[in-house]
């Protein structure tokens, strides 16, 4: 018996709705360019995975500028600090005064929200729980993404493809393996992550270089703190009961001045492993691979979230351009156009990263390197202005692109 297949065509089909698919879609929806998202998770798993929580002052811009502020603004942080700690003293980064730009406080799974319903808005374009999602004549001018839902096949056949599933998504492995050099780093160690209802006890973030290891204050709103412990790469969360997280993250950042933690109920945790990686090229045919499906970044820096933004927007612009006078040659400067801020994010989060980690083959040396460092950072302006200008966030566009 022939098997049902559902076939409909768009311009752009899109896989993956974390923030780069769903941000993209909502920009071509803007340019007039037609697309469609294919997810495998639910609409409820996409809306409280709990992920990245700090937006760049021009992610935040971007996202304002495309009509979708306004909750943003409403219930978003502005800050326009951080502070580095170490030696039992927290040293304050004067964002604003060292760039006259600051961050916005915003997770990720509100970003998501808000691109969810603005993209529901204009109907059935985010199709959600697809099964065995695969690509398909990515070298050719004609591919399509095929996948099953309520046991009927579907395929939908487009223009170009856009590869936004993650770093575990199946895009950037239907390229053949020799058309790709992968570059990559793994660390020995992971993060875990907490949300817990208690008032954050800083009002602005502290990252923490402590002999026990690394440690992170964030939050989420005034009454939820979101706070990272750096932990074994394969931690068993069975391991981790609640007063044993409160008591590492308290001798992680106490401080000389009598500055305390007020524990409170964990509402979620998780491990994260950490990895640098770089994917090139990002486009394979008629296959372009955006945000953690082309790279990852280590966590340290804040910047998983802020690349995926900026690579969508490069790629929307080389759509439009495509769209409006067949540029091809728009399409071929897309990666080469991401890969530039990419490698300077790659650099700044392994910076961060290795600053503020211990190592388990640091030798005493490597200690006391990474505290000149710190110390360097926390009393030299330039050095200071160095991580202020990457963390507030490098330029999205170089005027090399498309
Ligand atoms: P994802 O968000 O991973 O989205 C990919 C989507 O594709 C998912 O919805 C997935 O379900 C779907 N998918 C996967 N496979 C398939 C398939 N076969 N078919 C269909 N769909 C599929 N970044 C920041 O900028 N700032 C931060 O403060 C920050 N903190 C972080 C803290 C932690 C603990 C972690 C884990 C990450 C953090 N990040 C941060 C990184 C950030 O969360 C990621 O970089 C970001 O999610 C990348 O977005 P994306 O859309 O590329 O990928
Ligand atoms: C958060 C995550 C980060 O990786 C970071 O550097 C700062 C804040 C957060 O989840 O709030």
């Amino acid at each position: 018996m022939a098997v049902q297949v559902h076939r409909e065509r768009v311009q752009v089909g899109i896989v993956g709705a974390g923030p780069a698919g769903l941000l993209l879609s909502h920009l071509l929806a803007q340019a007039g360019i037609e697309s469609i998202v294919v997810e495998a998770r639910s609409r409820i798993h996409l809306e409280e995975r709990i992920r990245a929580g700090v937006l760049e002052h021009e992610t935040a811009a971007v996202l304002r500028e495309t009509g979708l502020g306004d909750r943003m603004d409403r219930e978003g942080l502005v800050h326009d600090g951080l502070f580095l700690q170490f030696l039992g003293a927290a040293h304050r980064i004067d964002l604003k005064a060292l760039t006259g730009k600051g961050v916005m406080v915003y997770g990720q799974h509100e970003v998501v929200k808000d691109l969810i319903a603005a993209r529901l808005n204009e109907g059935e374009v985010i199709r959600f729980e697809c099964e065995n999602v695969s690509v398909r004549g990515i070298d050719t001018q004609a591919p399509s993404i095929h996948y099953e839902h309520g046991g009927v096949n579907h395929e939908i056949a487009c223009d170009f493809i856009a590869g936004c599933d993650g770093f575990h998504g199946i895009c950037r492995t239907s390229i053949p393996p020799e058309a790709l050099t992968l570059y990559e780093r793994v660390y020995p160690f992971g993060w875990l992550g907490v949300l817990a209802r208690t008032p954050p006890a800083s009002h602005e973030l502290i990252y923490a270089g402590h002999d026990n290891g690394f440690a992170l204050l964030s939050m989420r709103s005034p009454e939820i703190s979101r706070l990272y412990l750096q932990c074994p790469p394969d931690a068993d969360l069975a391991l981790w009961p609640d007063e044993r997280i409160w008591e590492e993250l308290d001798a992680r950042l106490s401080r000389s001045d009598g500055f305390r933690l007020t524990p409170g109920p964990i509402l979620q945790k998780s491990v994260t492993a950490m990895r640098s990686f770089v994917c090139e090229p990002m486009r394979f045919g008629r296959l372009l691979l955006a945000g953690d499906a082309a790279h990852i970044v280590p966590p340290t820096g804040a910047k998983g979230m802020n690349l995926a933004v900026g690579d969508v927007r490069v790629m929307a612009r080389a759509l439009e351009r495509y769209y409006a006078r067949h540029d091809g040659d728009a399409i071929a400067a897309y990666g080469p156009a991401c890969l530039r801020r990419i490698w300077r994010v790659q650099r700044f989060s392994w910076w961060m990263t290795q600053m503020l980690h211990r190592f388990d083959d640091d030798s005493p040396f490597d200690r006391r390197r990474q505290l000149a460092d710190l110390d360097y950072v926390a009393h030299s302006r330039a050095a200071a202005t160095t991580l202020a200008e990457n963390y507030v966030g490098l330029p999205m566009d170089w005027g090399d692109g498309p």
